[in-house]
């Protein structure tokens, strides 16, 4: 038995494949394309560890990931593969409609036509699991209700309609082809290996750094914050129980203004790590200029996983932020290496004198 992960050397997929290995002897097998935002450094730990097999490739190579699929008979495919940064995708959709659109479809492609290969037992039991995102479903007003899974997907960013797009593809999979598939929809993560073009470890590293805390426009924009850790405990939870076809919205019930979240960790640097001259971190915020089409509001009703699933987050905001700036202050190399670049080097000093990636 093994599971395919897609994206494992990201953020949240590195934090899953992490955890997961913390806790099973099934092995994984982690496809990553290793885009800037993959970093090997992230899973440094399981240098060595035959459970883990990485593989460098593209999610829409789809000769790759048929041979990848027939080699290692995977009994669950989970996608975390994206390009996952709404500025980015401002400035350049193309990469982000190449890999969560057109790299999902031939993703499904490959898993279905490896499905239909399985005998009755293996093709029952196989699940595709699909990792989304809140964004789909557009943006709050305050007094709205949080998004539940009926919420109409009104994605308004390059990311999130290519994210919405994905959905949609992942939904007819099941309905035309009868692909077991499952779908979580998250609120913002934060945690350890999170890459600083995001708010909260650019606000750590600019912070640490003496530069300015970039806060958009007004800085009330509201985002529903969940440490990683407890997102990869939900998608354990939905992979092993999940009703096929069916999505479940995750989410910490953390409904924060960004200012209140730069403050937050601006008050634990200053706690953890004051400033030579005395003066607070917060004394660095800057207003800038906003995104375009900025989302006032994300807020997800998770309770339908708590209700059919029995899962709830195990950290509190005030718990998960401080462990956040924790491990930041303890990895000030993942840090350098990821601000110098030297993290792309990685590849090479793990696998030299080997065959892999
Ligand atoms: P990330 O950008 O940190 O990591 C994405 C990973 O996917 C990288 O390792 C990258 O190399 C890899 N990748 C990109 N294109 C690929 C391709 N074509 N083939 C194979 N690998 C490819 O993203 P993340 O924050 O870890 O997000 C993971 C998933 O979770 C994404 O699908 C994202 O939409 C979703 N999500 C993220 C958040 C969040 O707050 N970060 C919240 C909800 C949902
Ligand atoms: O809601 C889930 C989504 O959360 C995921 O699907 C995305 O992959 C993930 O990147 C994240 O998207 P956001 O746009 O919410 O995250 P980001 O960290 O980029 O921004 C969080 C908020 O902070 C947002 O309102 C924009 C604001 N912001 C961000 C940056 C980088 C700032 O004010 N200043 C900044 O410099």
């Amino acid at each position: 038995m093994s599971i395919l992960v897609t994206g494992g050397a990201g953020f949240i997929g590195s934090n899953f494949v992490l955890d997961w290995l913390a806790q099973s002897e099934e092995p994984v097998i982690n496809l990553d394309k290793l885009t800037y935002a993959g970093n090997l450094e992230n899973l440094a730990s399981l240098q060595g560890d035959a459970r883990h097999v990485f593989v460098q490739g593209d999610i829409g190579d789809s000769a790759l990931v048929a041979q990848l699929l027939a080699q290692h008979q995977p009994r669950a495919v989970l996608n975390f593969a994206a390009e996952s940064h709404v500025d980015r995708s401002i400035h350049g959709p193309e990469d982000f409609i190449q890999t969560n659109v057109v790299g999902t479809l031939r993703l499904l492609q490959s898993v279905r036509s490896y499905w239909q290969g399985l005998d009755e037992a293996r093709r029952a039991a196989f699940r595709f699991l699909h990792v989304s995102t809140d964004e789909v479903y557009g943006s709050l007003a305050p007094a709205d209700p949080a998004f539940t899974e009926t919420h109409k997907l009104e994605p308004n960013s390059p990311y999130s309609a290519s994210k919405a797009a994905s959905d949609h593809l992942v939904r007819a999979w099941l309905h035309t082809y009868g692909l077991p598939v499952l779908t979580t929809n998250c609120s913002n993560n934060y945690g350890p290996y999170h890459f600083p073009e995001k708010l909260i470890p650019l606000i750590i590293v600019n912070a640490l750094a003496g530069k300015p805390l970039p806060i958009y426009g007004d800085g009330l924009q509201v985002r529903d914050w969940l440490y990683v850790k407890d997102h990869c405990s939900a998608i354990r939870r939905v992979l092993e129980a999940g009703r096929v076809g069916e999505i479940y919205n995750v989410g910490g019930w953390n409904e924060k203004p960004n200012i209140d979240i730069v403050h937050t960790v601006c008050s634990l640097l200053d706690e953890l790590r004051p400033k030579a001259d005395g003066t607070g971190y917060a004394g660095q915020i800057t207003y800038v200029t906003d995104r375009p089409g900025h989302d006032r509001r994300y807020a997800i009703d998770a309770s339908k996983i708590e209700r059919e699933l029995g899962w709830k987050p195990a950290e509190t905001f005030d718990t998960g932020i401080r462990k956040t700036v924790q491990w930041y202050l303890a990895n000030p190399d993942w840090v350098a290496h990821v601000q110098s670049g030297a993290y792309r080097e990685w590849v090479q000093t793990q696998y030299a004198g080997t065959d892999k990636p």
